[in-house]
């Protein structure tokens, strides 16, 4: 294939408002509308989000705009272009690839249980979601959802759905694909988001509820408490603004080069806090009456989506329709985030295999659904393993998570801060601007906080349990 071929299949962004929408669709995802209503509850409500918006301005603002660049710059897939950056941190795009490919089929597999849970509001089953048990083969009575994720066949088909979903984008190509898709989907997810939180917020007793959320509470706040929730606010900026998983250097590769890059991760960073609060602002009250004021229902994990909510959702009045909007907005969400996993997966087999966009996509659906299937397992048949006292989808959350993802982003900021300098950003920035508004705050973030971070990142989880 002659060279000019090979770049039009890779294709690139038709226009900035569908590079924005594509990359804040794959910011937006499972991280803003469960885990980050469940963080702000545990850690103080307001405090948690005055946190949260501090960080996602200075140091989310610096690791996203680093890969954004680093993209635009090489105009490569990860492995190719953290090559071009310095030829001894060529090992860094590999693991660069290596994360998504890690993630996209277990996520691939709850956006399958969400599908389900889609699929059974909308046929009208929500009350059975919310109160029916059932009895397992050890006479064990189990909830709805602990007895959907122990079977074989249901999470299978719903995780093959979801994968095929999220390969259609990709099979058609940037422009055609993912920008089209993110342009219709990400504007639904919006009006779906504000609609819900609107009527939640009209039931009665919701404003206790939104003022435990919103106002800050520094109640039994030690100095530890306000260190784990510092780097529990940088945990989820990292999950939630897809940083360090390769996604936004292959985004950034296919954006135009005359688009401000300052500008466009800043509205990236505004859509994707807009919706992780506006998720919150569903969640929190919602639970709060519910439970009658126990904050305990708004406890961490899966169990808060997919078993609080839909008894949430059966006590409300139209619950069965707001709550067939929830997993609607839950599924797009998911959706176009996984779409980005697998296009950065796909982009390294296009380039480094020189195969066409079809037989990349065709690869890596199948690798895909080999390993999803070893999460599907891991809740069924294979229940019984743990690898170092997890569960199979737990533990490659975790090594990607926790270790692979703050290591790749530790070293992107010393290969940036240090060996080739913030210079190689800033005239990327610069091209076609005036200045560079936030060069200062740049500097200081790439070169000082965010290492600092990224080691608490990496060190809190053994030093406490948050
Ligand atoms: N940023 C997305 C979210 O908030 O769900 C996508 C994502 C985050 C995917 C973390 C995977 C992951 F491990």
């Amino acid at each position: 294939m002659k060279n000019n071929e090979k770049a039009s299949e890779r294709g690139g962004f038709g226009s900035r408002i569908g590079f924005i929408l594509a990359a804040a669709g794959s910011a937006v995802g499972l991280g803003n509308i469960w885990r980050f209503p469940y963080l702000a509850a545990k850690y103080g409500g307001g405090v948690f989000l005055l946190v949260y918006i501090v960080f996602a301005i200075t140091f989310g603002f610096a690791l996203m705009l680093t890969e954004i660049a680093i993209g635009r710059r090489t105009g490569k897939s990860v492995i190719g272009a953290y090559k071009a950056v310095d030829k001894r941190f060529s090992p860094l795009g590999l693991l660069a690839a290596v994360i998504p490919a890690l993630i996209l089929p277990y996520y691939c597999v709850i956006g399958g249980w969400v599908l389900k849970y889609m699929s059974v509001f909308i046929t009208g089953g929500g009350e059975e979601a919310s109160t029916a048990e059932y009895i397992t083969a050890s006479g064990e009575s189990v909830p709805f959802f602990s007895n959907f994720i122990s079977h074989f066949t249901q999470p299978t088909v719903f995780f093959i759905v979801f994968l095929l979903l999220t390969s259609v984008a990709v099979f058609l190509g940037v422009e055609k694909g993912i920008e089209k898709v993110s342009k219709f989907l990400m504007p639904v997810l919006l009006l779906l988001i504000v609609g819900i939180a609107v009527y939640t917020l009209t039931l009665d007793g919701a404003g206790e509820g939104l003022k435990y959320y919103l106002l800050p509470d520094i109640n039994g706040f030690t100095p530890a408490k306000f260190l784990q929730t510092i780097a529990a606010a940088c945990g989820q900026l990292f999950y939630s603004m897809s940083i360090a998983m390769g996604i936004m250097v292959t985004y950034g590769s296919y954006m135009r080069k005359e688009d401000s890059l300052e500008s466009s991760v800043r509205q990236i960073e505004i859509f994707d806090t807009v919706v992780a609060v506006l998720a919150g602002m569903i969640i929190v009250p919602a639970v709060f009456i519910f439970s009658g004021g126990d904050r305990t229902s708004l406890n961490a994990g899966p169990g808060l989506m997919f078993n609080t909510l839909p008894k949430v959702f059966a006590a409300m009045p139209a619950g069965q329709f707001i709550g067939a909007a929830f997993f609607i907005l839950v599924t797009l969400a998911a959706l176009t985030s996984s779409i980005s996993l697998m296009e950065t997966v796909t982009a390294v087999v296009m380039e480094k295999f020189g195969f066409s966009r079809t037989k990349s996509c065709v690869i890596v659906i199948f690798v895909t659904f080999i390993l999803g299937m070893l999460s599907v397992l891991g809740y069924s048949a294979w229940s019984e393993i743990k690898i170092f006292g997890m569960q199979i989808l737990d533990f490659f959350d975790f090594i990607t998570n926790n270790i692979m993802m703050p290591v790749l982003a530790f070293l992107t900021c010393i290969l940036i801060g240090y060996v080739v300098k913030t210079k190689y950003i800033e005239e990327e920035v610069m091209i076609g601007e005036k200045r560079f508004r936030s060069k200062i705050l740049y500097n200081v973030m790439i070169k000082c906080i965010c290492p600092i971070c990224m080691l608490m990142i990496l060190l809190t989880p053994f030093v406490t349990d948050i």
